[in-house]
């Protein structure tokens, strides 16, 4: 096995305080607490309010990293946002959180790539680092998806939630680090999850407010479909990368989008559920930040602990998908 180049440097995540059970959107959609747990796993999800940018939520997760690595905003080179759900559509979050950081010195941009955002920033921030380009570099994956969503469609808005995760990537000193990485994407099936309005195609104008199409639309069952076929084909590559078989991995930690894609996900990876961190029964789907704040919590209580190898594989908008093997 290759030693790895880069490693994934301390952890840290921030979820707003409002809890939203099923229950509650009971009382405002016609849908019930049975059918999103049996459909979808989900229990409740957290709500960001008017405070909690995605900025500010941001901020909170980055500042736990930099306290668990002892760097100090100076010392970023740069600084990678993944969110489909930015505060202001220019500049980039990235540079807004630069500036509530005071990471004067660091090269700031976002990375779109829906819920596998945070895989793909971490393989730019891999190669920035690679290529000597930067020798610390924060990734950080945010979404105000509460936002974004149609809370008048119970196709969607019982699936979604808030929050933030984040890591540093910087050249590994040890056997610790990346061992495989893999990214993919099918922009040919564009339109079974996006947001038709609000962009140059179609600005925004009174229509728009109307018809609701500055909101997430999603065809659910094809993009389940689309989504499991993709999660066993982003293991698949990831560990053939790295050399390994689903029995060499400790602990799998997939996008949090359903559990019933997870189980999948697992089964084919030939992981017993044990081996798998979830968390979609009290966040939903945080897209981009899914595997972020799952990695976060992984790493607090314990399940994810120094040796350990872990992957990570997420599915969303695009198509995108992508895993990533590392050894922690
Ligand atoms: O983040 C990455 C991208 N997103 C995903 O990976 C999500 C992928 N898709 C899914 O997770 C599932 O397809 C959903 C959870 C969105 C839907 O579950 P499903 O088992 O595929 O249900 P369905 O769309 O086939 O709908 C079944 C029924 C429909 O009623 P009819 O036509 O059978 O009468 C829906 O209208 O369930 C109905 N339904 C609901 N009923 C109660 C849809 N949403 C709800 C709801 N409450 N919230």
């Amino acid at each position: 096995m290759k030693r790895p180049f880069a490693e994934l440097w301390g952890t840290g995540s921030y979820t707003p305080k409002r809890v939203m059970t099923n229950d509650e959107f009971s009382t405002i959609l016609d849908t019930s607490d049975q059918w999103i747990r049996e459909r979808t796993g989900i229990r409740e999800r957290r709500v960001a309010g008017p405070d909690e940018s995605n900025a500010c939520m941001a901020k909170a997760a980055a500042e736990q990293v930099l306290k668990d690595t002892g760097l100090t905003p100076l010392d970023l080179d740069a600084l990678i946002v993944a969110t489909c759900s930015p505060d202001r559509l220019l500049p980039s979050q990235a540079c807004d959180l630069q500036a509530l950081l005071g990471a004067k010195r660091a090269a700031a941009f976002d990375v779109q790539a829906a819920c596998t955002g945070f895989l793909y920033a971490l393989s730019v921030a891999e190669g920035m680092v690679a290529a000597d380009q930067a020798q610390h570099v924060l990734v950080v994956a945010t979404e105000k998806l509460t936002t974004i969503m149609d809370w008048s469609d119970r196709t969607t808005a019982v699936l979604f939630g808030d929050g933030a995760g984040a890591t540093i990537v910087r050249r590994s000193p040890s056997d610790r680090g990346i061992l495989s990485r893999y990214l993919k994407s099918d922009g040919t099936l564009a339109e079974l999850l996006y947001r038709p309005g609000g962009g140059a195609a179609h600005p925004p104008d009174e229509r728009l407010l109307k018809d609701h199409s500055y909101f997430i639309k999603m065809a659910g069952r094809e993009v389940f479909k689309a989504a499991v076929l993709s999660m066993a084909d982003a293991c698949d590559q990831a560990l053939q990368q790295a050399g390994l078989t689903g029995a060499d991995i400790d602990l799998l930690i997939p996008h949090q989008a359903n559990i019933r894609i997870i189980e999948a996900t697992a089964k084919h990876a030939g992981l017993p559920m044990d081996k798998v961190y979830v968390n979609v029964d009290r966040f939903g789907n945080t897209s981009a930040a899914s595997v972020a704040i799952a990695l976060d919590e992984a790493v607090r209580c314990g399940r994810l602990q120094p040796g350990m190898k872990v992957m990570f594989c997420a599915f969303g908008a695009g198509f995108t998908w992508a895993s990533m093997v590392v050894q922690w």
